[in-house]
């Protein structure tokens, strides 16, 4: 087994290499743990970009013998403050006497066999490719704390995984104000940030930008990684999608994140990622530790898509439960944009035979199932069926679907609770507010309290009993606001630990019933991609990434979406025109084209369809049966971005085939033809094309591009079949 990690004693050097990445950092002064590169896979190296040092006025310069060694600008590994480093710290704390100081000075290390197995805390997981975990130990004599650095690296992948964790080793209880997974310091090289904002329905949307001198941050407070920012930044200077370095990083978690970026005086970069230190405080008693979530390091000399790549299989071969990772997921019909809450018995029976009939493999239904459920004002928490839409109980309807072969799925809403409902009455206490403030609504509901370990058990006992009984095959777990008044009324621990016991509570439920029910398909959804992030893929191999199924704006989402998420993990659905969040009226095969593009199902009335209408959707869904293999176990590539013109297009392809879409989108009598170059085939190789049967060589597909008709009318697509021969 090559060794992936090694210490240097002699350079004072752990070096970290596989056969696509190095990272290296440096032991100075036997005290400081600096950073000395992260990037391409280096063969050897001998402080070749270690800046010279420099006597600076204003530096502290803790070596009188050395004055021009100085914490204001040396590389740092994990950041801490008042030691003259005065740009954002990775780490501070507060003891007893109020003081905040600390002095981290590098102890011991050791290196490990395998993976840094995280209690409590979705990670990546071990495989058979062979991994090593090295541990830096830091240690404050006078505070008596103890800093760990994890970093794992696996044979198989280009990320490197990082965290941290801090031990209290004092007699005295010390309050962690912050611990971030990881912290970086590198030249500045006209780099460009790229970002996500968004919101509902407009998921992933691109946000890059050079950047400027001082502080950058993106993150989420909102209790949920959330839409707005999600965790994700990446660093490049001349990249494009295909070519040149770019270093990209994320974290495994699903609640409040924060990422900076800060550009010192001296044009150095330093990169953080980690829980959001805002309002958040952990109180440490002797012999406690703290454990950060895990940030993934990904380094690619292929562009974007090399990175995504590199994130696409890391989370397919290290995150997304094994059982899951090449399992063929159902094709569904929802019912949510069918009927919304006014869902029946009949309505159900006819919408299963329906499915039977064009080929689905799940029905799902959505909200409204449950008692009194005709709006969103209601009766979340009160999980019993109700009676006037479905006199019989579900369970017919499930043997109904079964008999036939198709599954049956069905919608919770599992952390929240409406305001009059039966479990509200017997159980204030287990909602989510402060004792004296009354508590604000978010979509006519409250939260309630996961850090409660009597709902935890309720919320897995609840749905336990549900799955159980009726023998589901699919769980859609949604969660439709964010948090306003992050406070337990019975637990005792502070107001700022909340955020993040909220978290360990829902990874602690999710787990039991991920595990409990292994073939239960879970997806994740939060009014579509409100929580989609790395934690949550851990326990559901698929997430609702957008409550938008508009065939326009789903081209950025997806695109955005898939900087870091592997198809297999996102679903689309074909819904109705004209399409219920924008109006707009988009081809039917467009629709069909990006749905595809994803974890396909469908969301609206397939009872009323006309036979035409019908034929259609059935030779979708046994086209698409025939070619999901590729799309969801394929590579996937972005071509051109949507959020550059009025194109959009990207690939699918393996060792034998590639699917391309086109989308175009309005009309433009200039354009001549549509020329898409397809940089990723291989240009020795030749392609056929399935409609026209001309063989076409890779290098020309490459280099010349295929260029495709025009035709008038907008938002159409192009799908375009290549056998490699
Ligand atoms: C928000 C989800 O994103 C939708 O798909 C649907 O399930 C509704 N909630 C139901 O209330």
């Amino acid at each position: 087994m090559t060794e992936l990690i090694q210490f240097d004693p002699k350079k004072q050097l752990f070096i970290l290499s596989n056969a696509a990445t190095t990272y290296l950092m440096e032991i100075v002064e036997e005290t400081y743990l600096l950073h000395r590169y992260w990037g391409k896979r280096l063969t050897d190296y001998h402080f070749s970009n270690r800046p010279p040092l420099k006597k600076r006025t204003f530096a502290a310069t803790p070596l009188i013998e050395k004055p021009e060694i100085s914490p204001e600008f040396l590389p740092f590994e994990f950041p801490f403050a008042h030691q003259g480093d005065y740009r954002n710290s990775a780490i501070s704390i507060q003891r007893e006497n109020s003081e905040t100081l600390t002095r981290f000075h590098y102890q011991h290390y050791e290196i490990k066999t395998g993976i840094h197995d995280l209690p409590n805390l979705p990670h990546a997981r071990a495989t058979d490719a062979f991994s090593q975990t090295l541990v830096i130990y830091l240690y404050d004599q006078i505070a008596e704390l103890e800093l760990a650095l994890f970093y794992t690296i696996f044979e198989d992948s280009p990320i490197i995984v990082r965290s941290s964790q801090l031990t209290n080793k004092s007699q005295q209880t010390i309050q962690l104000q912050k611990l971030l997974s990881a912290s970086l310091d590198i030249p500045y090289e006209q780099q460009l940030s790229t970002t996500f904002y968004g919101t509902h329905q407009k998921e992933f949307q691109l946000n890059r930008s050079p950047i400027q001198h001082g502080l950058y941050q993106i993150g989420s407070s909102r209790g949920a990684s959330s839409p707005q920012y999600p965790p994700y930044l990446a660093l490049s200077k001349d990249a494009t999608e295909h070519q040149g370095d770019v270093h990209a990083l994320s974290l495994i978690y699903s609640g409040n994140h924060e990422i900076t970026l800060e550009r010192d005086q001296y044009n150095q970069l330093r990169v953080q990622i980690g829980l959001n230190s805002q309002n958040f405080s952990w109180k440490l008693a002797p012999d406690e530790t703290f454990c950060s979530p895990q940030a993934l390091l990904s380094y690619s000399d292929q562009g974007f898509n090399g990175n995504s790549q590199n994130f696409h299989q890391f989370f397919t071969n290290h995150l997304i439960h094994p059982a899951w990772k090449q399992k063929t997921r159902p094709i569904l019909i929802n019912s949510w944009e069918m009927t919304y809450y006014d869902v029946n018995a009949l309505l159900l029976t006819r919408l299963i035979d329906a499915a039977d009939e064009l080929g689905f493999e799940t029905v799902v239904l959505d909200d409204g199932w449950y008692q009194n459920r005709n709006s969103s004002k209601t009766s979340l928490g009160d999980w019993t069926i109700d009676q006037e839409k479905f006199p019989d109980g579900l369970k017919p309807l499930v043997d109904y679907a079964k008999q036939r072969n198709i599954g049956f799925g069905i919608w919770f809403e599992p952390e929240m609770i409406s305001p009059n409902t039966q479990l509200i009455r017997e159980h204030p206490e287990w909602v989510m507010r402060s004792a004296e403030y009354e508590p604000i609504l978010g979509r006519s509901q409250y939260i309630l309290d996961l850090t409660n370990p009597e709902v935890q058990q309720f919320i897995i006992e609840t749905l336990a009993k549900t799955i159980t009984e009726l023998g589901v095959n699919y769980v859609k777990w949604d969660m439709n606001r964010h948090m306003t008044e992050p406070f337990s009324q019975s637990q005792t621990f502070a107001a700022s630990e909340y955020s993040h016991r909220y978290m360990l509570g829902l990874y602690q439920i999710i787990d039991t019933l991920t595990s409990t029910y292994p073939n239960v398909l879970f997806e994740n959804c939060s009014s579509g991609g409100g929580r989609l992030d790395p934690g949550m893929l851990y326990y559901f191999p698929q997430t609702w990434i957008s409550d938008n199924t508009d065939g326009l704006d789903r081209q950025q989402i997806q695109y955005g979406a898939s900087y870091l998420f592997p198809i297999s993990s996102m679903t689309g659905h074909v819904s109705d025109v004209p399409n219920h969040q924008t109006q707009r009226l988009i081809p039917f095969e467009t629709r069909a084209a990006l749905a595809s593009s994803t974890n396909m199902g469908y969301e609206m009335d397939i009872i009323q369809l006309s036979t035409e209408e019908k034929e259609q959707v059935k030779q979708h869904i046994q086209q698409y049966k025939e070619e999901r293999t590729l799309l969801m176990n394929g590579k996937f590539y972005r071509l051109d971005s949507p959020f550059d013109s009025n194109l959009c297009a990207w690939l699918f392809l393996n060792q034998e085939e590639v699917i391309l879409y086109v989308f175009r989108n309005i009309y433009q009598v200039f354009d001549l033809s549509l020329l898409i170059k397809l940089p990723v085939l291989e240009a020795t190789s030749y392609y056929q094309e399935a409609k026209t049967q001309q063989i076409y060589s890779g290098s020309e597909l490459i280099h010349c591009g295929l260029a495709l008709e025009n035709p008038k009318g907008d938002f159409l697509v192009h799908k375009i079949k290549l056998k490699k021969l």
